[in-house]
């Protein structure tokens, strides 16, 4: 049904307004109004294309994105650069260099486990109400800025931070997570790692401090991770507010375009509340916020067929494998209903995303407390939106 209502998008097209040019590579793909129809043509090719613009192997079915992923010569940074340059030998560069998301092997090991146990083991429930609490005391304009600064301080929250510290926080992650991107400036660079090195402070006084409260993320992943007080363990506490910040915001944002591209889904989910995670775990799979991920060749492999050498790097779409019919029947339209739902969109195999759950529901509390809060999706289709420049997050601005 979605897509039909995407063919007559007039501001941002999906699949049908033939004046709109295709994305010129995988890239610009992340941010073009419609780059699935391009996906899909994408999918019909070679399992694996080599994009020399972009000095990048390109992978868009998902058994190749499964493949790469499982492929133990592959490491999620690039040997020669373990930490970005622009940010290496700063505050930022060391919090991201000891991110589970940045390290394989022995970094990576150390701390997922506490991560992921901690995250499986939260009250999904309780998490929805202290989202919608949070919300209910933040501004809902402009929906934009909404977007983002609702996660973060959601989960903030749930991490145990008090009401009166949270716009702090959330100013830090913001500055903080401008130095993931390559089109920071140095302004950012420089903020990012006065951020970077706000959260290591206050992630320290909150690890030797008090007992963390019961119930919180906090005491959670201390709970799994008893008497560790590195910096690593700093700097993966810190990381969970970083994945939530563009990835969720791009999920939540997604999901109003969603809405609004389909009035009757404002009103199936005003009908039946239970589906408001429905729509944001189809949104995941259809429209996702990660359109794509990298993976470096570390040592020789083949990749279904094609032979890679070490220091190649690949272009996981995970977004156009998403919508792969051997991963999803019908992958073009939009189900709320939906049965057996499979989704790349938060990663496969050892780097798989922990926060999934926690994702959608911050996502889904975020559409709950938005629409309670009387955004009128009509007049958001009428308006329309771009999206955000990035290389890998679709997060739409609202005009
Ligand atoms: C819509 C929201 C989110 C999306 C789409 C998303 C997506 C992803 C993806 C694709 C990866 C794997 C990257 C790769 O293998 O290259 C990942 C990893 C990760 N995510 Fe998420 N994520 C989201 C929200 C969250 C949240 C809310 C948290 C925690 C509070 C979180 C924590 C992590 C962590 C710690 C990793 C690293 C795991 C590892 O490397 O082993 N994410 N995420």
């Amino acid at each position: 049904m979605l897509d039909e209502v995407w063919a007559r998008g007039k501001h941002h097209t999906a699949g049908m307004n033939d004046d709109i040019a295709p994305p010129a590579n995988a890239i610009a793909a992340v941010t073009h109004p419609n780059p699935y129809p391009w996906y899909a043509a994408l999918r019909q090719g070679p399992a694996l294309v080599r994009d020399e613009g972009l000095r990048l192997w390109v992978a868009s079915r998902a058994e190749v994105v499964r493949e790469v992923l499982a492929n133990s010569a592959m490491r999620v940074r690039p040997a020669a650069e373990p930490v970005p340059r622009a940010i290496a030998g700063t505050p930022a560069g060391e919090l991201f260099g000891r991110l589970v998301r940045m390290n394989d092997g022995a970094a990576h090991a150390a701390h997922k486990p506490a991560l992921q146990r901690a995250l499986a083991g939260l009250d999904l429930p309780a998490a929805h109400a202290g989202v919608l609490k949070v919300a209910a005391r933040m501004p809902a304009a402009p929906l934009s800025d909404a977007c983002f600064a609702l996660p973060v301080a959601g989960v903030a929250h749930l991490l145990g931070f008090a009401d009166e510290e949270l716009p702090r926080v959330l100013d830090w992650m913001r500055d903080f997570v401008a130095c993931l991107s390559p089109l920071s400036t140095a302004v950012q660079l420089q903020a990012a790692s006065e951020a970077a090195e706000a959260l290591m402070t206050r992630f320290e006084q909150l690890v030797a401090g008090e007992p963390a409260r019961e119930g919180t993320l906090l005491a959670a992943v201390r709970a799994q991770a008893p008497g560790d007080t590195s910096r690593a363990l700093l700097a993966n506490l810190a990381g969970l507010l970083s994945q939530t910040c563009e990835a969720t915001a791009g999920l939540l944002g997604n999901s109003l375009v969603a809405l609004a591209r389909e009035p009757g889904l404002g009103r199936a989910i005003e009908s039946q509340p239970a589906w408001l995670n429905a729509l944001v775990q189809e949104v995941a799979r259809h429209d996702p916020p990660v359109q794509n991920t990298r993976r470096f060749v570390a040592e020789t492999t083949i990749v279904a067929g094609t032979a890679l050498e070490a220091g190649d790097a690949v272009l996981l779409m995970l977004g156009a494998a998403n919508r792969d019919p051997a991963l999803n029947p019908a992958p073009a339209s939009f189900e709320l209903k939906r049965t057996d739902r499979q989704t790349l969109g938060f990663g496969y195999g050892t780097h798989v995303c922990p926060g999934q759950a926690l994702a959608c529901t911050v996502a889904a509390a975020g559409v709950e407390a938005l629409l309670a809060g009387g955004i009128d999706t009509a007049a958001l289709f009428e308006r329309g939106w771009d999206y955000r420049p990035s290389v890998n997050a679709r997060i739409p601005v609202f005009r």
